[in-house]
């Protein structure tokens, strides 16, 4: 990474404002986390900071507020479990910016941890307003950006901030930005990207962007459907892309013409409905029948890919191969899931809902590297320049 880290800066004694992105799943009703690993995955530079005397001040967002005060995405619950990860208090305000804020700042002491308010209760945030900005920076002598996952947006915290400071990368930001350009800039053959989830237009850039670097291309999910049309299988009830079958027509020939190998589901399991109730069905992928929908990969499919893994030296996957929330149809996203973790290749697991997966079946130990960042994963495999990397210190 040409980036400069924290370990290219002086932060004894000094106020370092850490953008961390501790967008963690909560529960509907209790509001508690249940899913910590992006805080754990800031732990390092957290840990850095305080070892070198720092005086650190976290901000983040949570959830989508749309510049309102939302109770259950206060930041408080953020810094609780912080508290409880590195054993020593966090202390918390109910301000991003202005006079509680810079009292709150004013007197920590260095090793000291601070966590601000959700800075996306202010519209200013997303608006990358840079009076915001500036107040922000007003708070710290240095910036740190370790939120990876938020890095594909150009709001104040990720952006605007970094024009009044010295900005830095943290180590998570480090991380992933090796692990993802190690497999964009120099993957070890063959390599294949599997990939799942609802929509092709997801994924057409990450398609395309990687096509002279991937050996393999495995496709599950909602996103098959639209390839076994243009293929001239019948899909039943489940959604094609209409405006993406061109597109959809072209990557499938060019990948023939360049001997790429661009594996479709050879059979799967439909359904009539979808919800917890469903009963689902093993046919090829010539015989769905009309009134179905496409719910799963089936059982000959998951064996194909497994086959073709089996071969291969890098592995990226993104997206689940079925409707992943309801167990009876999992089990073709479960079984990717466990063949990677015990795979001997390099396994990259893009963030978001195929992070969560890896992370619920107590797999991520066994991976290569998994995203934090859903989004700003898929934007960087796509070949385009992060805003909160692209306004970073260089080396
Ligand atoms: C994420 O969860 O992908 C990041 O935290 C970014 O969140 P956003 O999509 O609400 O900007």
């Amino acid at each position: 990474m040409n980036k400069k880290t924290v370990r290219d800066i002086d932060v004894t004694g000094k106020r370092v404002l850490v953008r961390v992105d501790f967008n963690v799943p909560l529960d509907m009703k209790t509001g508690e986390i249940t899913d910590d690993t992006r805080i754990k995955a800031a732990l390092p530079t957290i840990d850095y900071l305080i070892e070198h005397n720092a005086k650190l001040i976290l901000c983040s967002h949570l959830g989508r507020p749309n510049g309102k005060i939302v109770e259950k995405l206060r930041t408080q619950r953020l810094a609780n479990r912080l508290s409880q990860l590195i054993d020593s208090k966090v202390f918390d305000v109910t301000e991003s910016i202005g006079p509680i804020a810079e009292q709150a700042v004013e007197s920590l002491q260095p090793r000291q941890v601070l966590f601000l308010e959700n800075v996306r209760f202010y519209p200013q945030e997303e608006a990358n307003d840079s009076e915001f900005a500036k107040s922000l920076a007003k708070l710290a002598d240095i910036y740190v950006n370790d939120a990876f996952g938020t890095a594909h947006r150009a709001h104040a915290s990720t952006v605007g901030i970094a024009a009044y400071l010295p900005a830095v990368a943290g180590f998570l930001m480090e991380k992933e930005l090796n692990a993802l350009s190690g497999i964009l800039n120099n993957p070890a053959h063959p390599f294949a990207a599997l990939l799942g989830g609802a929509k092709v237009s997801d994924k057409i850039g990450l398609l395309a962007n990687i096509f002279q670097k991937v050996d393999s291309y495995l496709i599950g999910g909602g996103m098959a459907a639209t390839f076994l049309a243009v293929k001239g299988y019948k899909v039943g009830l489940s959604s094609i892309e209409e405006d993406k079958l061109d597109i959809a027509h072209k990557l499938i020939s060019d990948a023939d013409s360049m001997g790429i190998d661009f594996l479709l589901p050879v059979d799967a399991i439909v359904a009539e409905s979808i919800n917890t109730e469903s009963k689902g069905e093993v046919v090829g992928i010539s015989d769905i029948p009309d009134g179905t929908y496409i719910v799963d990969i089936g059982p000959r499919t998951i064996e194909l890919f497994k086959t073709k893994m089996k071969g291969c030296s890098t592995i990226f996957w993104n997206g689940p191969m079925g409707v992943y929330e309801i167990p009876q149809f999992s089990s073709g996203t479960k079984g990717m899931a466990i063949m990677l973790s015990e795979i001997n290749a390099i396994t990259v697991i893009g963030g978001g809902s195929t992070a969560e997966i890896v992370e619920e079946m107590h797999l991520s130990h066994k991976m290569t590297h998994v995203s934090t960042g859903g989004g700003a994963s898929l934007k960087f495999l796509e070949g385009k320049e992060l805003p909160g990397v692209a306004v970073l210190l260089d080396k």
